[in-house]
This record gives structure tokens, C-alpha cells and sequence, in this order.
């Protein structure tokens, strides 16, 4: 074993399974004040402090009154959208008038008003790396170690993507956008440089240090058929890498998918039929799925990405937890902010959401079940379960430190909580990110709320 260069102390939280339908001791490890040993960006040893051997001269860092957790895992993200966070939707005469708001679709709607003006402005890789900045430090600020990222049409956005996660040797998934019709000129590309360009930023970065390539066609409207179909090849022919998209997130868009594809048996069918639908396949939303294509969703290994920030504020309905995690055909599930449709960058806001939206389906869901698909269900929907999502030997060393009294009232509240269950309920529904005291990346302390003089390691 290499010799240790760290070591993290505190109460530790781990997954290793899905808490649905089990008991805690089933599926999590609570080890009260343990230690992490780090070594080479990975953990070698998590034990009771107590238990644990270690050198005296190696550092060790303690965190009291907190809970240390795998970094969370944001499973379907626009990092081109931070700027355009909390986009008005309210009607207005303007969109009345160009017609936008007579079809009906607020995300349609948003998209045109918003969104593909705002993704042209990434043509410029130097306006594309100051946003990553922006947007990464803030996955740092959050306790966000691990994202699957939607960049734009324009190679430069997924370079400058790249560039700033690589050097902060982040594990982030990011993918250029394939859009070939149904959106403005400057955003479209062609089947051809849809492949050519995808082919040789595989070529350049998946597999590069942390960084992983996820081919993204934008959804099946901005796609034409030979566009699909080119997106297939591309993924088809480069084995590990990852497939992203957007499934039924409205009606609209689903009777619009219905009128472009009038051969295939519903918008599922058509990811299937391009050969884009399997194992790392991360679909985004999927709320208003059929019985059919949740089962074929089951057979095929890709994954459903829950959205409830964004659903809500989009009002594009309230995905059934239930129904997908149906124990006779179960759909692999993350969570994922979608910014900047979705309103928060804080992983326990969208858990916040999403336990919300699963009341309003009548599955009040546990706060060990919401952690898990934050940090390990996340992994897993990714294939990435044996790489990172969990506190273990083996595991790269991505860790985020919760604060469990981040607030004067979840100080107070925290005084009447009588589990852990009850501690991370709490967490989940009142924190945000206040309550990360520090994120490791790769085994070093990426981010310190509470340092002097830099939280970012990087900018010191
Ligand atoms: N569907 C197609 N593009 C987008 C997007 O950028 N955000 C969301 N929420 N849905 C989409
Ligand atoms: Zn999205």
C-alpha cells in the first residue's frame, strides 16, 4: 500500500446498497468518529478512529458535529445555463403575442425565450471557462463532486468544460449538444460534424485523467433522424462512454416528438430505435413515461434522471418515485438539478424537492433513501458504483463534510432530533450550501468554508 499522505476524521455515513425497502443496518454504514485514510486521491482505510492504524506524522483532519458522506452526484446538469438561473416564466403580452405562449409548453417556451440565446454566447471558449469557473466552484461550494453536464452546440463549450474540471481533477461526465433542426441557426449543427466533432472530443478526453465523454444529443425535437442515428454510431463505437438526453418531460413535447416520428411507437421508442437507449444511457426527466417504456427502460439498463427542482419550476409534472422504483421491473434513478431550469445547486434542495413531489405520490420517501440517490444511486444510475458514491477502500477519495448546525434554527431543530434518520431529515429539507464544511476531491480539500483566507484550493 502506498503510504497514506491524509487522514479525515468524523462520523461517517456509507451506502452499500439501496436503502428501498431495507433497513438501515441493510444497506448503510454509520461509523461514528472514524477515519478515512487517503492516499493517492483514493481511501485505503475507513474505520473507528479507535481501530485505525496510523503513522503519527500524518496529518488528520477533524470534523465535529458533522457527517461525512461520498461527494454528492449531480446526474443531469446545463452548466451553459448558470447565468440564466431563475428565468422569469410569467406570461407577458411579448410572448403572447409571438405565439410562444399559444403553444401551450412553458418548456418550449423557456427554451426559446431564454435558453438557445443564452447557449449562443458559448461560441467564445473564453466566455465558456469563465462560466465553468462560476459553475464548478459552485459544484464545490455544494458539496457536488461528480456531474453528468450538458454543454452547448459549440466544441469550445465542452474544451473550456473539460480544461477547468481536469484541472481540478474533478470526475465529471460532459458532452457536446447535437441539435440539428427546431432551434436557431448559430445553435445547429449537421449529422456529419455531430459525429466528427463528438468522435474527436472522445478521442481527446474520455478517459483523460477523471474526465468521461457523454455523446448528447439535445432531445429528439432539435434532432432530425440522420442526426440520431449519427449520435448512435458515435456512442456505439466508443465503448465507455455515455449517452445523455431529455424523455418526456411534457406533454407538449411528447405529442410534438409523436408528430416528427410518426413511425415509432412512442418517444422512447425512438431513442431505442437509434440504438441510444441501454447501459449509460441517462435520460433526464421522464416523467409522463407508459407502463411499456418503464419496463423496456428496466430491460435496458439506461437510467431515468429525477429533476424536481426543475419540474416544479417548469411545471412539467410530478414524476412518480413509486411507480419507477417498482420492485418487479425497477428503473435505475439519480437525481439531478437540470439548472438552469432547476433553481438550486444544492443537492439537498433537490432532495428537499424531491421528497416533496414523492408526497405528492404518496411515497413519503426516507431520508436514507433520498441520501443514497445523492450519492451511490447517483453512481450507480452512472455505472460508476465501484469507482466512487460510496466511503470505502477502493474508492476515489471524493468526499463532502456536512455540517449538521450550518444555521441558528437547524442548530435549534437538530437539539430534538432522536436518530439519524430524523438528523438527516432535517438536513435534506433546511440545508443547503451553508451546511457543507468542505469537499474533497480526489482525496485533497478542495473546497473550505470556513478557511481564512481561500476556500478554493484551486485559487490559492
Ligand atoms: N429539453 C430540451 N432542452 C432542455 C433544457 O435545456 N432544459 C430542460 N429542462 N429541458 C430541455
Ligand atoms: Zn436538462
Amino acid at each position: 500500500m502506498e503510504r497514506p499522505t491524509h487522514a479525515v476524521r468524523g462520523d461517517v455515513l456509507t451506502f452499500h446498497d439501496d436503502p428501498h425497502g431495507k433497513g438501515i443496518d441493510d444497506c448503510a454504514s454509520f461509523i461514528p468518529d472514524a477515519l478515512i485514510v487517503l492516499s493517492e486521491g483514493k481511501i485505503v482505510e475507513v474505520g473507528p478512529a479507535s481501530e485505525v492504524e496510523l503513522a503519527d506524522d500524518i496529518p488528520v483532519t477533524r470534523y465535529r458535529d458533522a457527517i461525512i458522506l461520498a461527494g454528492f452526484v449531480d446526474c443531469h446538469v446545463h452548466y451553459p445555463q448558470t447565468q440564466m438561473i431563475a428565468a422569469p416564466m410569467s406570461s407577458t403580452n411579448e410572448s403572447a403575442a409571438n405565439g410562444s405562449a399559444a403553444n401551450g409548453d412553458r418548456l418550449i417556451d423557456w427554451l426559446n425565450r431564454y435558453t438557445f440565446l443564452t447557449e449562443q454566447s458559448f461560441a467564445s471558449y473564453e466566455h465558456a471557462r469563465e462560466v465553468a469557473k462560476v459553475y464548478l466552484d459552485e459544484c464545490l461550494r455544494n458539496g457536488t463532486t461528480t456531474a453528468s453536464v450538458f454543454c452547448t452546440v459549440h466544441p469550445e463549450s465542452v474544451e473550456a468544460f473539460f480544461d477547468e474540471s481536469h484541472q481540478r481533477n474533478m470526475r465529471n461526465l460532459a458532452g457536446k449538444v447535437l441539435m440539428d433542426r427546431n432551434a436557431p441557426e448559430e445553435l445547429l449543427d449537421t449529422p456529419r460534424t455531430a459525429y466528427d466533432q463528438s468522435k474527436a472530443l472522445i478521442e481527446k478526453w474520455h478517459g483523460r485523467g477523471r474526465q468521461l465523454y457523454c455523446v448528447t444529443p439535445r432531445f429528439a425535437p432539435t434532432s432530425s433522424p440522420e442526426q440520431l442515428e449519427a449520435a448512435g454510431a458515435v456512442w456505439g463505437g466508443h465503448e465507455g462512454t455515455y449517452l445523455q438526453t431529455h424523455l418526456s418531460e411534457t406533454k407538449r413535447e411528447i405529442e410534438w416528438v409523436r408528430e416528427l416520428f410518426p413511425n415509432h411507437s412512442g418517444y422512447l421508442d425512438v431513442y431505442d430505435q437509434f440504438g441510444l437507449l441501454g447501459p449509460r444511457s441517462m435520460l433526464g426527466h421522464g416523467i409522463h413515461l407508459s407502463e411499456p417504456e418503464l419496463e423496456r427502460l428496466s430491460e435496458s439498463g439506461g437510467a431515468i434522471v429525477h429533476c424536481p427542482t426543475s419540474n416544479l419550476f417548469l411545471g412539467s409534472g410530478l414524476f412518480s418515485l413509486p411507480t419507477a422504483l417498482r420492485e418487479d421491473r425497477p428503473v435505475r434513478l439519480g437525481v439531478g438539478s437540470d439548472l438552469g431550469a432547476g433553481t438550486s445547486f444544492s443537492s439537498l434542495q433537490t432532495l428537499n424537492e424531491t421528497y416533496k413531489v414523492a408526497q405528492l405520490n404518496d411515497y413519503p420517501i426516507r431520508a436514507l433513501e433520498a441520501f443514497y440517490l445523492a450519492t451511490r444511486g447517483g453512481a450507480r444510475a452512472l455505472y460508476l458504483e465501484d469507482t466512487i458514491g460510496s466511503v470505502a477502500p477502493g474508492m476515489e477519495g471524493d468526499l463532502v463534510v456536512l455540517d449538521l448546525h450550518s444555521t441558528p434554527i437547524i442548530r435549534h431543530r437538530m437539539k430534538y432530533c432522536e436518530s439519524l434518520e430524523e438528523a438527516l431529515f432535517v438536513q435534506m429539507i433546511m440545508g443547503d450550501d451553508r451546511a457543507i464544511r468542505a469537499t474533497y476531491v480526489a482525496g485533497t480539500l478542495a473546497y473550505d468554508r470556513d478557511a481564512q483566507a481561500e476556500p478554493f484550493l484551486h485559487s490559492r
